[in-house]
């Protein structure tokens, strides 16, 4: 089964003036495509043909054949994932159930938001700044190039791209700028509860 470039779940013009028209039809229309039909060549003949994206992200993870076919994969899961971490909509606020658990791990909202700017600005070169789930605490984390929680066996709540092509046509070399709108205008609330709702019920049934 061939991997498919998921639709933005909004307008391409959406999530202006934080990201633009141009940003979305480039990161999403030509970067993340590339990596969706490069992945798709690369896996033919691997023996990986038929299992899901996350599966074969973890299964080519370190596998020094696989590299290209990880790079490509990862890129694809961690672009699908990061579409999803965005929303045009004003967000109501951080839903309670998860407000009380960054309160209690990352020292409350402000403090998140502070960190995680920090965190995605520390990252040298090309990368992703995550919000992860592990061990029943999240924590803010980093990876680079295409690495992420899934090869690492971790669950990501948010992510964010730190890759130049992520923010240089509309903050030029500014990624603190880039990364202080994403946390303060462009986090999509609703979808970070619902995947720490999944994963603590899951944690809590294991
Ligand atoms: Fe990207």
């Amino acid at each position: 089964m061939a991997f498919e470039l998921p639709e933005l779940p909004y307008a391409y013009d959406a999530l202006e003036p934080y990201m633009s028209r141009e940003t979305l039809e480039f990161h999403h229309d030509k970067h993340h495509k590339t990596y969706v039909e490069t992945a798709n060549k690369l896996i033919q003949g691997t023996g990986l043909e038929d299992r899901s994206l996350e599966d074969v992200v973890t299964a080519s993870y370190k596998n020094a054949d696989l590299k290209k076919l990880f790079n490509n994969t990862a890129q694809h899961w961690n672009h699908s994932a990061f579409w999803l971490s965005l929303t045009p909509s004003k967000s109501s606020g951080v839903p309670g159930a998860l407000e009380r658990q960054i309160q209690a791990d990352l020292g409350g909202i402000d403090k998140f938001k502070k960190d995680f700017v920090a965190e995605g600005l520390s990252q040298f070169g090309s990368g992703w700044v995550w919000l992860v789930f592990d061990g029943g605490k999240l924590s803010i984390a980093k990876t680079g190039n295409a690495e992420n929680p899934p090869a690492l066996g971790k669950t990501s709540l948010i992510t964010c791209d730190v890759w130049e092509h992520a923010y240089y046509i509309d903050y030029r070399n500014g990624r603190e700028k880039f990364l202080n709108a994403f946390v303060d205008h462009l986090i999509n609330w609703e979808y970070v509860a619902e995947n720490f709702e999944k994963a603590s019920s899951h944690r809590a049934a294991a």
